[in-house]
């Protein structure tokens, strides 16, 4: 294909592969994605178009704001009376918002969504209950005359309503999300844009990384087939080497412990901060009780030594997280917080927790920290241990203790009636 690509002086479809276009929209002015994503060059809303013997299947939508650029490229390529089948691999906004009016210009169309989606078309987009659609899962397929759609059911990439769709007789993904990222460049295809390297790890680093467990179970129906495109909802269309990015999910999505060092020990990690040496203090002989328990490997770590973001990794492949700080004008310490606050890109669920601190007369921090432990869904098996100021040495010893009775914990030892819920704290 030409290396002259250029979409956006004119609003015409591209043409991706044979009877396949894409009809998206580019966003290039775009700086910060759903609050929380940066992107230093904006981002693209990518729908394609699938042309069969017996109708055209439209995949995707764009932005509401973006709808008019995205009808003008459609309406470049066929008449709204020849679609017949229109899928959404997933609802958001930024894929959904030309929905409705396209339903409307396009009355023979049926729409496709997964189970799931159902509930969220109603609530996103206020669609009325005599609207018609089919939901579809795995093995389920759509026929256009000569070509037909099948559908992979990959939920929680990255919402519950996400699904993939393969164009069987081109080989082409419709992935969603998946494979995406926030990288805007007119030349569309990933053998003719910049490097867009940084923006592909950064989406899957803040959009699909809580969810590798979901990864992994979409790269089982994915890694099978046969691929000779790419086609996701953002950033550059996947044409050259489309697997290549299909390994780097797995890479991306599989254990680094289990790729690295693997240990079978369960491991545990202590952050701690101290201003005079207390909290320390009591991080070590935590950490000398907890590391009596065999099958506990563990780890110490004074975050005034280092920057928080490298831990995001450890912590992630951890299975049991303490934190200390001291209490400082009745708060935890910033670089604690500053790790806590990090931890929304990870998924934290069912990993043991516990806090402890140094106090001198409040010591609130222990308490703030479990509560924001609680909130990550991490199960606090031992209420926090507090010292006030020098830890005594039968205090000492009830830190050996603390440390011992999370470790048994960990390794399943412990009795359920040691377990303090958050219910026997308040
Ligand atoms: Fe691109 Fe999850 O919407």
């Amino acid at each position: 294909m030409s290396g002259e690509i250029d979409v956006s002086s004119h609003r015409r479809a591209v043409e991706v592969a044979d009877q396949v276009y894409w009809i998206g929209a580019l966003d290039p002015t775009l700086r910060v994605f759903d609050i929380i994503l940066t992107t230093a060059n904006g981002t693209t809303y990518n729908s394609y178009l699938v042309k069969g013997s017996e109708g055209v299947a439209v995949i995707d939508t764009v932005k509401e704001n973006f709808a008019d650029e995205f009808f003008s490229r459609l309406e470049s390529a066929i008449d709204y009376s020849e679609i017949k089948v229109i899928v959404l691999n997933h609802l958001e906004p930024d894929h959904s918002g030309a929905l409705p009016e396209l339903m409307r210009r396009a009355p023979h169309a049926r729409l496709y969504i997964s189970k799931r989606a159902t509930s969220m078309l109603k609530a996103l987009l206020h669609a009325s209950d005599d609207l018609e659609y089919t939901t579809v899962t795995t093995g389920d397929s759509v026929s256009l005359g000569d070509r037909s759609l099948r559908f992979l059911h990959t939920p929680f990439l990255h919402w519950p309503d996400t699904q993939c769709t393969y164009l069987e007789d081109e080989a082409i993904l419709f992935s969603g999300d998946v494979f995406g990222c926030h990288y805007c460049d007119k030349r569309l295809f990933n053998d003719l844009v910049g490097d867009f390297r940084f923006s592909f790890d950064y989406y899957y680093a803040h959009i699909m990384r809580p969810f590798k467990k979901h990864v992994l179970e979409a790269l089982k129906l994915i890694e099978p087939l046969q691929l000779r495109l790419i086609a996701p909802t953002h950033g550059p269309i996947l044409r050259e080497r489309p697997r290549r990015y299909v390994t780097h999910y797995r890479e991306l999505s599989t254990s680094a412990l289990a790729r690295g060092i693997g240990s079978e020990d369960q491991s545990m990690i202590i952050f701690y901060m101290s201003s005079y040496g207390n909290t320390a203090r009591m991080a070590e002989e935590i950490s000398e009780g907890a590391g009596s328990v065999p099958g506990v490997r563990v780890s110490l770590f004074d975050l005034q030594g280092g920057e928080t973001s490298p831990f995001v990794d450890l912590i992630e492949e951890a299975d049991a997280l303490l934190f200390g700080s001291p209490t400082i004008n009745g708060d935890a310490v910033k670089p604690v917080w500053d790790l806590l606050s990090s931890l929304a890109v990870v998924n934290l669920k069912g990993k043991l927790g516990g806090a402890f601190g140094s106090f001198g007369w409040s010591g609130e921090a222990v308490r703030m920290i479990e509560d924001r432990m609680r909130g990550l869904k991490m199960h606090i098996p031992r209420q926090g241990l507090r010292v006030k100021l020098i830890p005594t040495e039968e205090e000492l010893k009830d830190c050996r203790q603390f440390g011992q009775e999370i470790a048994e914990a960990l390794v399943g030892k412990a009795s359920d009636s040691d377990i303090v819920e958050f219910a026997d704290l308040i």
